[in-house]
């Protein structure tokens, strides 16, 4: 007893998610999901297992991904797809349909690029396109209005990216199209990865356990989860997701941005900048993402957080193991962007000193330019 309240807290944001009894409540989220879905252990095994129900014996598929796009799922998906680009960045509301191209019975992979669009534009597009394959990946907002009013054939969404479960990903169809199954088999990366979360969370409490063992299963968990084809969600995911908070957990995520954005318009950051500062009604955008100046400030930036316990991420980096769009302003874009925590872990007053860390670091090398020359 006396050693709980005596134990130090450790403060640290984002990174991989831990998990604490506050997640759930009584009250279920069933509401939130799809009537008739799938859950699977990761987004990648859901196109793969989409890729087999569709072609059972194994024929390929022309799939047509957006070039601002994670390479490393570009990566596994290519194992069964053939893989073409479309111009799709994250700087503008629409992705170029000019340059989206496909033959009768292509897959296209429309994606909400970090849950700020509109689903208006892949709506039109599809009255026009009946002879192709429409996914949806809701990814970066599984809960948008564009996913609840979808009216792609297939919809899914890695919902482990967003919420405090070890593995899930989900699968439904607006147009009410059979599902592909999850196998039985269940992924031994998800205990892993589950093991991992709540060392962190005895971790981050202040209990004697080094970061190193927990680091190590969730990079071991992560490693077995890419390598997943059609592994059904976790048992844990399974019975937890209904109890989740979801609408709690997104309300935080978003006032989170929200906060950020309200305290960056006072100064204006020469360093980076927003890549965005709206987002459509109902919707909650992943993180609170930014473009830096330069590659060079990217990496700087993103180091001083790291030093200050502070774990941004790179949505995405391309070229990733020789894989890359052909879209050269994709591939610029890639070097500059900079993805920061904001999700439920964060308190106001976590953003506030993100916000002012972000601020400190601007300063520090405004000052070391100014002695420069
Ligand atoms: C937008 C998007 N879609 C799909 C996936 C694949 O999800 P998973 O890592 O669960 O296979 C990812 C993973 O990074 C993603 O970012």
């Amino acid at each position: 007893m006396i050693d709980i309240l005596t134990m130090e807290k450790r403060w640290e944001i984002g990174s991989e998610f831990d998990w604490w009894d506050g997640l759930t409540t009584s009250f279920p989220s069933s509401t939130l999901l799809p009537k008739y879905y799938e859950l699977f252990s990761t987004g990648t095994s859901v196109l793969l297992s989409l890729h087999h129900h569709i072609k059972p014996n194994g024929e390929r598929l022309r799939l047509h991904l957006p070039s601002f796009f994670c390479m490393h799922v570009a990566a596994n998906l290519q194992i069964v797809f053939d893989l073409c680009w479309y111009r799709d960045l994250p700087t503008e509301p629409t992705p170029d349909f000019n340059s989206l191209h496909p033959l009768p019975g292509d897959c296209v992979l429309a994606v909400n690029l970090f849950g700020v669009r509109e689903g208006n534009s892949w709506r039109d597009w599809l009255t026009h396109h009946d002879d192709i394959l429409l996914i949806e990946d809701h990814t970066h907002d599984p809960f948008s209005p564009w996913s609840k009013e979808s009216t792609a054939h297939y919809a899914m969404a890695s919902l482990r990216k967003t919420l405090p479960i070890p593995d899930g990903a989900i699968i439904w169809s607006p147009q009410n199209l059979e599902l592909p199954k999850p196998s039985s088999s269940k992924s031994c990366g998800a205990d892993q990865k589950l093991t991992a979360m709540l060392l962190k969370r005895a971790y981050m409490n202040g209990a004697n356990i080094s970061k190193e063992t927990y680091r190590i299963l969730q990079i071991q968990g992560e490693e077995q989860l890419s390598h997943e084809t059609n592994a059904g969600a976790s048992t844990f995911t399974t019975n937890i997701l209904n109890t989740l908070k979801i609408s709690e957990l997104r309300q935080r995520r978003e006032a989170n941005i929200r906060q950020f954005l309200r305290l960056n318009l006072a100064i204006n950051h020469a360093d980076w900048t927003p890549l965005f500062t709206s987002w459509p009604a109902g919707a909650v955008p992943f993180n609170i993402i930014v473009v830096c100046k330069n590659n060079e400030i990217r990496e700087a930036l993103r180091k001083f957080l790291i030093s200050q316990n502070i774990y941004p991420t790179v949505h995405w980096q391309q070229p990733y193991k020789e894989i890359f769009s052909n879209d050269s302003l994709a591939i610029n874009l890639s070097n500059h962007i900079l993805t920061i925590p904001s999700d439920h872990r964060c308190s106001a007053n976590d953003i506030t000193l993100i916000w002012e860390k972000m601020t400190e670091f601007s300063h520090q090398r405004y000052l070391l330019l100014s002695h420069t020359y």
